[in-house]
């Protein structure tokens, strides 16, 4: 009886070290996924669905058909120049990196739980930016629109 009693004691020891040794492989590995940021801040990329996004050259068709679904779904609350619902856009690149703007298109409402920067401009801006139920691919093609208005942008101040 008694032995069994420590068994049972030396087992639940058993258990608990291995909880523990558990948990401490879980914060190294916590730790090393958040290493890019040292303050331990929450990237676009820890936030998802989109983790990297290539760049090849500007695709003009893709643009253009980014920018059809930006003028209906995007322009009740955004302009490119100026402050309106939402932030203007036409520099947001400029601003932010391209998983941030997808993430943002794909995921508002967890960005601006999650994301230091998209939290900030929720308080600045005080309204949710509501989630338009895109696809991946369309979120990439008004990327693809936000780049040309980017690259237009560049080449008027070049000319300018
Ligand atoms: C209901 C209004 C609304 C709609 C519709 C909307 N947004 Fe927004 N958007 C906002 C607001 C407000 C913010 C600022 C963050 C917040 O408060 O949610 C924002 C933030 C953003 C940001 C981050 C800007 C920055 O400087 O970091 C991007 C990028 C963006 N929106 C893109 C889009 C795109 C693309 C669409 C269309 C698919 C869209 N938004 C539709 C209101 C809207």
């Amino acid at each position: 009886m008694a032995r069994s009693f420590t068994a049972f004691l030396l087992s639940l020891l058993v258990l608990t070290a291995a909880a523990c040794g558990g948990g401490d492989a879980d914060g190294d590995a916590a730790a090393t996924s958040t290493s890019e940021a040292s303050s331990g801040a929450v990237t676009a990329a820890d936030v998802g669905p989109v983790t990297s996004v290539d760049l090849g050259p500007l695709d003009a068709q893709l643009a253009a058909e980014g920018e059809t679904i930006y003028k209906t779904r995007c322009t009740a609350c955004h302009k490119m120049d100026t402050r309106y619902v939402g932030p203007p856009l036409a520099d947001v690149l400029d601003r932010r990196d391209p998983v941030y703007v997808m993430n943002m298109i794909l995921k508002p409402e967890e960005m601006i739980q999650k994301h230091p920067d998209a939290k900030e401009l929720f308080a600045e801006y005080g309204t949710i930016m509501t989630n338009q139920n895109l696809t991946e691919e369309q979120a990439r093609a008004i990327l693809e629109y936000l780049r040309q208005v980017d690259a237009d942008a560049a080449d008027s101040d070049a000319t300018n």
